[in-house]
């Protein structure tokens, strides 16, 4: 396979990608039934989502000789001050299951409160999306998409790049490139109303923040 740039043209053979592999196989994916309980329905908001990632054109994808897309890893500009916006888009979320997920991601970004531990950087990268082929993982794969952003994230001169890792294979992949834990929120702990949110399978424990600066 090949690392390349994503760009607007791709966006529906990366859904399909990401349609197979990360709405079915993200922990918290699998956890709240995300595509219903027979796995057979959409979830248009978090097509959106990753759709209006792609024009700021900072996305990889993992593509073979033959064009197949196996990995993907959609990122994006992240700036201080969208809290409020976030929360009410996420509390506002018609999807109720993908509601939740996107009321996990607010609490992390509060909670991290990465903009004041790094005052001195304006411009950060963040993975929002994450996804290699079943059948290839754990072949580096990952890595490899991480290490061609962080690449494309210093020729755009970004000073620090930022994943919210919910699976600990993610977290796994990023310690390994060096980043370094800044945050992280035991499922066990998340709780609304007095209850645990989320119970995805073992080995997934925590959502953790995970940062490196570009220098
Ligand atoms: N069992 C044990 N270890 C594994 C497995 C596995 N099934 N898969 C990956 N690993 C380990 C690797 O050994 C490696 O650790 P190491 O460097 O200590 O050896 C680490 O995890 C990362 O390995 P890669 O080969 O680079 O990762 P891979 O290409 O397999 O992709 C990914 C990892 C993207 C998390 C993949 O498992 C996936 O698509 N999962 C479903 C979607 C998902 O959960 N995405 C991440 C959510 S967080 C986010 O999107 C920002």
């Amino acid at each position: 396979y090949q690392i390349v740039k994503v760009t607007p043209k791709d966006g529906e053979k990366i859904l399909d990608h990401l349609r197979k592999f990360f709405f079915r196989e993200e922990p918290l994916n699998i956890d709240i039934k995300l595509l219903g309980e027979r796995g057979d329905e959409t979830c248009e908001e978090l097509e959106n989502y990753c759709i209006e990632t792609i024009p700021e054109g900072l996305s990889v994808m993992a593509v073979t000789n033959t064009g197949r897309v196996v990995g993907v890893s959609l990122n994006g500009q992240h700036e201080p001050g969208h809290v409020d916006e976030m929360q009410s888009s996420a509390d506002n979320c018609p999807n109720l299951r993908f509601r939740k997920i996107l009321q996990l991601l607010v609490e992390v970004e509060k909670k991290s409160d990465i903009f004041t531990k790094y005052p001195d950087v304006d411009k950060q990268i963040e993975v929002r999306i994450l996804s290699v082929d079943t059948v290839m993982r754990g072949r580096g794969i990952a890595k490899a998409l991480l290490d061609k952003t962080r690449e494309l994230a210093m020729q755009n001169g970004f000073r620090l790049m930022r994943v919210d890792c919910t699976s600990h294979f993610s977290a796994r992949a990023v310690a390994r490139l060096g980043f370094e834990c800044i945050f992280s929120l035991p499922y066990e702990e998340y709780c609304r109303d007095g209850k645990q949110v989320f119970h995805p399978a073992l080995p997934h424990t925590q959502v953790a923040t995970y940062v490196q600066r570009l220098n």
